[in-house]
């Protein structure tokens, strides 16, 4: 699992996977991102230096994303990705790199908390 950091290249992927109907199904904000919006978002965070937007990919495919906010981390599996065990493996090289953080998510979101777990992560439910 190799980690390189997002670029605006990468924009449409991480729309695409933001918007995905599961992966909106267990986000705090459930809408759909606009485009416009998506875009406006990430060129401003990509300002920033130390912005902690990561792509995790596999022989070179993107798999998922992470995001490092401080003390939190948050995550997505690909789509077509997903139930294969690279949430773990990702979380995994995710404390690796920038040592246990928190994951907040709901609390039926049972995947999350397993592989946060398993990472050594600390889960936190925020409902
Ligand atoms: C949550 C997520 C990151 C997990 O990654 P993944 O690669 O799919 O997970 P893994 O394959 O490593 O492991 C998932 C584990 O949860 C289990 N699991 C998956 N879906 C489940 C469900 N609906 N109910 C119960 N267990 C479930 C799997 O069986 C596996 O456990 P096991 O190893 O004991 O069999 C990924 O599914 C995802 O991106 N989901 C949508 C976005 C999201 O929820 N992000 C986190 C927000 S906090």
């Amino acid at each position: 699992m190799e980690f390189r950091r997002v670029t605006i290249e990468d924009a449409r992927l991480l729309f695409e996977w933001r918007n995905d109907p599961e992966t909106r199904r267990m986000s705090r904000d459930t809408s759909e991102l606009t485009w416009d919006n998506h875009l406006a978002w990430l060129s401003r965070r990509l300002e920033q230096d130390d912005h902690g937007l990561y792509i995790a990919a596999l022989d070179g495919s993107p798999v998922g994303t992470v995001r490092i906010d401080k003390d939190e981390i948050s995550y997505t599996v690909a789509p077509e990705h997903r139930c294969k065990g690279i949430g773990e493996a990702m979380l995994i090289a995710a404390k690796n790199l920038f040592g246990p953080k928190i994951a907040e998510m709901k609390r039926n979101n049972i995947a999350s908390a397993k592989v946060a777990e398993r990472a050594g992560h600390i889960v936190r439910f925020i409902d």
